[in-house]
């Protein structure tokens, strides 16, 4: 029998995050759910019944990721999963010709800046996985024919995460770690609303078969639906 692996999911207090921990944990892997809400996270944490721990960590602050990092290695030497799930939309009443400087800046925190540093801090434990996985959650909204101007800074945020993907696959592939990006579709979660059209169980799906089934060759690629998308 294989070593039971270990996957770290953020953002993982609620919606699709909460989900992916919950079909991982489906599916025998050890999880670390970590939020930046503790009292969240733990909530959160203890509604599952498998081996699942909980870790605080703001993706937006690199003191926190530093900290859950060290946590982390207290506990364990390798990380096999690493899921980049938390994310913000916070583009109301504005677009691409009125949204403030620090509004971009904010979302590129969470969204961008966040995925990445997480990525580095956690890679001395992928590193000793011998065949680790980084998935980023990105959105249809950060392809290039998705791009809104009603929507700018997150649509910009994910843009560039997928841009952070290849940059990532380049430098990590040679390791043997494997960097996707994926989108979960249109997903009724609290970010989504409750007229999206996918369930989260369907927006979970594509993150969790890359976690443990996706394609080494594919690595540094866009996935929707288990299949490869355009940019
Ligand atoms: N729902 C959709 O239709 C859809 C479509 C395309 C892509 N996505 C992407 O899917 C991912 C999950 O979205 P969702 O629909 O599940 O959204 P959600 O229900 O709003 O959940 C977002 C999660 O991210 C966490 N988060 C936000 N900022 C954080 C930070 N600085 N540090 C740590 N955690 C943080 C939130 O924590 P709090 O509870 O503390 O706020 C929450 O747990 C996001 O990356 C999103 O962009 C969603």
């Amino acid at each position: 029998m294989s070593e039971q692996k270990t996957a770290l999911v953020t953002g993982a207090n609620k919606g699709i995050g909460y989900e992916i921990v919950g079909q991982l944990l489906a599916k025998g892997l050890r999880v670390i759910l970590t939020a930046r809400n503790e009292v969240a996270g733990k909530k959160a944490a203890s509604s599952f019944q498998g081996d699942v721990q909980f870790l605080p960590m703001d993706v937006s602050d690199d003191t926190s990721i530093e900290k859950a990092a060290q946590a982390y290695g207290e506990r364990a030497d390798a990380l096999d999963v690493l899921i980049n799930n938390a994310g913000i939309y916070p583009d109301e009443n504005v677009d691409i010709l009125t949204i403030p400087r620090e509004q971009l800046v904010k979302t590129f925190q969470t969204n961008t800046f966040g995925p990445l540093s997480v990525t580095r801090a956690f890679l001395p434990f992928l590193k000793k996985s011998g065949g680790a996985r980084v998935i980023n959650i990105s959105s249809g909204y950060g392809q290039i024919d998705g791009l809104s101007h009603k929507v700018p800074s997150y649509c910009l945020s994910k843009l560039a995460l997928n841009g952070i993907t290849i940059m990532l696959d380049q430098a990590l592939r040679p390791q043997g770690i494997a960097v996707y990006v994926m989108c979960p579709g249109w997903v009724r979660t609290e970010m989504g609303g409750a007229n999206a059209s996918r369930s989260v169980e369907e927006g979970a799906d594509t993150a969790v078969w890359l976690a443990i089934d996706g394609p080494q060759h594919l690595s540094g690629k866009f996935f929707r639906d288990r299949k490869v998308i355009a940019w």
